[in-house]
């Protein structure tokens, strides 16, 4: 398995061009099922989950065309509504494919995507969500067995709690529903307005987009569309805490500072300069050492859970104290042993971590157990002394393309090592 190799202590000086977010993507390689027109997208960027996320359609009969960052999908006909355990434990957003199907075909057999390492991450308000919607959906073997008689019919929904995947399935399925949707404390992140302002592109007829409540008035047919999706806000909240933690003065191109709101305020506050460019955003922190600042993650537009383990790694050496408390999922710390590995100073209390800032990081051998606790290991490598080992990099691929050349043409010494 291959592994990141750094050597830290190094500020990091460029320019980083920041890809189409991973997060937006992949619910609108899923709209593709909505329709049998060609639904073209470009800025698509080149990751594990992707490729994932494409092989999942392939299988249910879209044709897929890559072309770098672009891709064609045409689903002019579905050939299988069942999406396999094997390709959805991969991936849970493979069950982003649930609430398109119901809508386009009547039916849908999608494997329960099961915990993965962050939560037990279950998918109740998906099924009460379609449910709603007129759909019988009954758990048969560890599958989602969805049926429809007939087109889904409009109905207001609840969330309890704010759902992103709950939101986008069922603005999907609403989209096609005979009738009016309301969504109420609908998810606000800027991947949802994405997958919304899509949908319009094909025909929907949507209101309320980027609000808690969304309302949505099906349509007949769907129509394919030319989309071009949004850049990465956790990519570039993620290099952007790499300035942070390194020091240095870096352009991250396409970056947009009006998505990164309150990572932007808490960097800030760390002691970073941020400021929007003509081609992006810059973010310099030199001469000036961090400061702790304190975060509880919240659904957008709050602290966004994606970006909690790179801000504990800034935080590790921190002049002062900082509290992290994570509020969306149940086991996000596992980054902590690992920085502890490294001679940070955390104690976890429950859903909170306290951080005492350290005045230098040592290099070591570190395990990754997500796609962010990864990168955060990554960050805090850049700041360490001596070396750092990443293990388990295939995690880093699903979200992050070509991190190490990034960091690299802005100084970083960083390299992968085929293992
Ligand atoms: C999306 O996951 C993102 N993934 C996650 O990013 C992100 O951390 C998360 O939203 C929160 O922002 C993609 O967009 C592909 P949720 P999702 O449904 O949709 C509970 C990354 O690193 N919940 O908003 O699965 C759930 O347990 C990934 O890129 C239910 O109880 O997250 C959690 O506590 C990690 N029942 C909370 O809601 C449900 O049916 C938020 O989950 C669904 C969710």
């Amino acid at each position: 398995m291959d592994r990141i190799v750094i050597r830290g202590g190094v500020p990091l000086n460029g320019s980083i061009i920041i890809g189409g977010a991973k997060n937006a993507a992949l619910p609108l390689l899923a709209t593709a099922l909505l329709t049998a027109d060609p639904v073209r997208f470009t800025n698509v960027p080149r990751l594990a989950d992707i490729d994932t996320m494409a092989n999942l359609l392939a299988q249910h009969g879209v044709s897929v065309e890559r072309d770098g960052a672009n891709a064609t999908l045409t689903a002019a006909t579905i050939t299988s509504t069942t999406a396999p355990y094997d390709l959805v434990r991969r991936m849970r957003a493979s069950v982003l494919v649930l609430g398109p199907l119901v809508a386009r075909c009547g039916e849908a057999i999608v494997s329960l995507p099961g915990g993965c390492a962050i939560g037990t991450r279950p998918v109740d308000l998906h099924i009460e969500g379609l449910k709603a919607l007129g759909a019988e959906i009954e758990i048969d073997g560890g599958y989602m067995k969805a049926k429809a008689k007939g087109r889904l019919r409009g109905a207001t929904i609840r969330f309890p709690v704010v759902s992103v995947g709950a939101t986008e399935n069922l603005l999907m399925a609403a989209s096609l529903a005979d009738g009016v949707t309301v969504l109420e404390n609908a998810a606000r992140e800027p991947e949802v307005v994405d997958l919304a302002n899509c949908l319009v592109a094909m025909g929907a007829r949507i209101e309320g987009i980027g609000t808690d409540r969304v309302t949505i008035e099906g349509q007949e047919r769907l129509f394919g569309c030319d989309y071009r999706i949004m850049p990465d806000r956790i990519e570039t909240g993620t290099y952007a805490a790499a300035v942070a933690i390194a020091g240095g003065d870096v352009e991250l191109i396409d970056g947009r500072l009006s998505l990164l709101g309150s990572v932007c305020e808490k960097l800030h506050e760390a002691g970073c300069d941020i400021s929007e460019t003509p081609n992006g955003l810059r973010i310099r922190r030199n001469g000036v050492s961090v400061r702790g600042v304190d975060v509880m993650t919240a659904p957008y537009p709050g602290f966004p859970t994606d970006m909690q383990a790179q801000l504990m790694a800034v935080m590790s050496v921190a002049e002062g104290a900082s509290m992290i408390t994570e509020t969306i999922f149940e086991n996000r710390f596992m980054h902590v042993p690992e920085l502890a590995r490294m001679g940070a100073s955390i104690t976890v209390h429950g859903a909170s971590a306290l951080i005492r800032g350290v005045k230098e990081l040592k290099g070591a051998p570190v395990m990754a157990t997500d796609l962010r606790a990864s990168v955060s290991l990554v960050l805090a490598g850049l700041a360490a002394s001596g070396e750092t080992i990443v293990n388990r990099v295939y995690h880093l691929d699903r979200g992050y393309e070509r991190l190490e050349e990034k960091l690299a043409a802005c100084g970083a010494r960083i390299e992968r090592a085929a293992g």
